[in-house]
């Protein structure tokens, strides 16, 4: 049987009605939307543009965005690069939160976004120019069927653009909850050496390789200067123990227990 993700993953991210509470807000034209609400990785859109700088697509090209979250990604880069945008996520809320999005900023055209574990992708063979994915697979224990699955859909020669979270020098146990965590069984990190290593195994070699735990560490410590975002965000989405979940991050982060780094890896099969 094919590996699929924990449950648990997805009640993580939801609560009840939170579809219907979001999108209400963002069909009222009278409500400002802004990025607190979909870019949901440390570096917010600054981190997506230092990623989309290292890959070399052309306009038009297919892009599979795997967790798309509430779709700040795609419809950046839908935006900035002219790719073609599909995004996929456990969520079904965030899915629909992501195309509801997309329809109040008109970019239904060149992102649109649908519910599926990224274990099991439901997308033909060769169906995608590159796939991209920030922040999720410290979702996903099954690391070497997750980067299988992605090369099964982009085409030969087809790129894999990461953005993830990885596990520090200091091995001490992380202080939870973080923001995709409450608790130690929802994590599955790995180090920078061993992130690479799995990618490389399930039919990748590396393009680039950069090390971006110094920029994480240096957003995070100015995100903590109190804030108060216009429109909702993702406090509105992730709950009340959102501001620990930071806090929390970036005192992980300080101490060496997280890392960052960013990828591009070419299919090499
Ligand atoms: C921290 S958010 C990042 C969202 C988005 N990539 C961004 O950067 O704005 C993690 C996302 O990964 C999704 N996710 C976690 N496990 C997943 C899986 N197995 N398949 C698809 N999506 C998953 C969650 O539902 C959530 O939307």
């Amino acid at each position: 049987m094919s590996p699929h993700s924990d449950p648990a993953i997805r009640s993580h991210y939801e609560s009840d009605g939170l579809a219907d509470r979001l999108i209400a807000e963002i069909d009222d034209p009278s409500r400002d939307i802004g990025p607190a609400l979909d870019q949901f990785h440390v570096g917010g859109a600054k981190a997506t543009l230092r990623l989309a700088e290292q890959v070399a697509l052309s306009s038009g090209c297919r892009v599979l965005d795997v967790g798309s979250g509430l779709g700040g990604p795609a419809r950046l880069l839908a935006e900035t690069r002219g790719w073609d945008v599909t995004g996929v996520d456990l969520s079904p809320d965030f899915a629909q939160i992501a195309a509801a999005l997309s329809a109040r900023l008109n970019l239904t055209t060149r992102t649109r976004f649908c519910a599926a574990d990224a274990l099991q992708l439901p997308f033909a063979e060769a169906r995608f120019d590159a796939v991209w994915t920030e922040h999720v697979a410290m979702n996903i224990g099954a690391r070497d069927a997750l980067y299988r699955e992605l090369a099964r859909v982009v085409c030969p020669g087809g790129l894999l653009a990461l953005y993830d979270v990885v596990a520090g020098e200091n091995t001490a146990p992380l202080t939870y909850p973080v923001p995709w965590a409450r608790e130690p069984g929802q994590s599955h990190l790995v180090d920078a050496a061993g992130l690479k290593g799995i990618v490389v195994g399930a039919g990748w070699e590396v393009v680039s390789w950069a090390d971006e735990t110094a920029f994480a560490r240096d957003w995070l410590n100015a995100a903590r200067a109190p804030r108060v975002p216009a429109g909702p965000s993702l406090r509105h989405v992730m709950g009340a123990d959102f501001p620990s979940m930071i806090a929390n991050l970036g005192a992980n982060f300080s101490d060496g227990r997280l890392g960052a780094v960013q990828a591009v890896f070419r299919k090499t099969a």
